[in-house]
């Protein structure tokens, strides 16, 4: 059975744009494959950052992924920093990786960009990634096309490696890009991300969503209510794809090209329907939210499982690169 592996980062609210886009995939993926699903938090740590919230940003994006319907008893859930091995592996793995290729990555120019000191972990932030994954020996990694370029260098690093010291040791990761349309931000133009400010939350409560919803942009070209949409050009129309049945989704576009609806009354279709389908999401998490330690305990297990394995590859990858044996613990 091929492994999957993904990760993302600490930001504490999973919002729709993260469900549609690829928690969703995720748990379908649980049941087809042996996944691991990592809450990357050493990755957050390479730009700056709030470390008196970051405890808790990740106990929530833990609480988000399970009341989304990751089930630890179905795929491995854990915090990166739990398991060591991928800072080992990290190491080991800079020494094969073309400084060249890390400078040319498009992710570390913009950011890189924007601050005054680059660190060298934001240099290295792929690497980490390739760690990530190799730790592992995953085929399979599910994640947007912003992230393509980190996976052709992760492919890179794993050639080398197996050059250097065995054979087919790593398999080469593949991609796998998910279908859904991009669902953008409420305000129609940049990409839904909490840092803007321009999410509705995956736990946002009813009245919250419809607060959200009523401003949000739509078809900009419709100025008015009798002016025809276009549902294709629409984000709110892109939401109705991942929320509101096939039938609903047909109405809604005919009656927005037609005129017969305006906005706000395809807004309030939506909100029904996303009230409806996050419902249970929102129950799960407010049992969670009520117990932590049992979130902690779930964590942990994870990170036990995740690290059996990781030691095991850890194992043979120093031992293929010559370093004596005789490491404790
Ligand atoms: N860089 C990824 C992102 O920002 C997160 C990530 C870290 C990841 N390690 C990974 C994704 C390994 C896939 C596999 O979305």
């Amino acid at each position: 059975m091929a492994r999957v592996f993904s990760g993302i980062q600490p930001s504490g609210e999973l919002h729709i744009g993260n469900y549609l886009g690829a928690v969703q995939n995720w748990v379908r993926l649980q049941h087809q494959h042996e996944c691991l699903f990592c809450i990357v938090d050493l990755h957050a740590v390479t730009q700056p950052y709030d470390a008196a919230t970051l405890r808790q940003r990740t106990l929530d994006m833990a609480i988000g992924l399970l009341a989304a319907g990751l089930d630890p008893e179905r795929c491995i859930v854990f915090v990166q920093s739990h398991v060591p091995e991928h800072s080992e592996l990290n190491w080991l793995l800079t020494t094969v990786t073309p400084l060249g290729e890390l400078e040319r990555q498009t992710q570390f120019k913009d950011k890189a960009q924007r601050l005054e000191s680059v660190p060298a972990g934001l240099l290295n932030y792929p690497v980490l990634q390739a760690a990530d994954v190799l730790l592992y020996r995953a085929s399979l990694v599910p994640v947007g096309e912003d992230q393509l370029q980190h996976l052709e260098l992760m492919r890179e690093i794993a050639r080398r490696w197996n050059t250097r010291y065995g054979a087919a040791f790593f398999p080469e990761p593949q991609a796998l890009l998910t279908t859904a349309k991009r669902v953008l931000g409420l305000d129609g133009h940049a990409k839904m991300s909490k840092s803007l400010g321009n999410t509705i939350g995956l736990l946002d409560s009813p009245e919250l969503i419809w607060e959200k919803l009523k401003p949000a942009a739509t078809d900009p070209a419709r100025v008015t209510r009798k002016d025809p949409g276009n549902p294709d050009i629409c984000n709110i129309f892109t939401i109705h794809q991942g929320f509101s049945p096939p039938e609903t989704q047909k109405q809604v576009a005919t009656n927005c090209r037609t005129a017969a609806w305006g906005c706000l009354d395809c807004k309030r279709v939506l909100a029904d329907n996303m009230i409806a389908a996050l419902a249970p999401i929102r129950e799960r998490a407010a049992q969670l939210q009520a117990d932590p330690a049992r979130v902690h305990a779930t964590l942990r297990r994870g990170a036990a499982k995740a690290r059996a394995l990781a030691r095991d590859t850890l194992a043979e990858v120093r031992r293929r690169m010559g370093l004596l044996e005789g490491a404790t613990d």
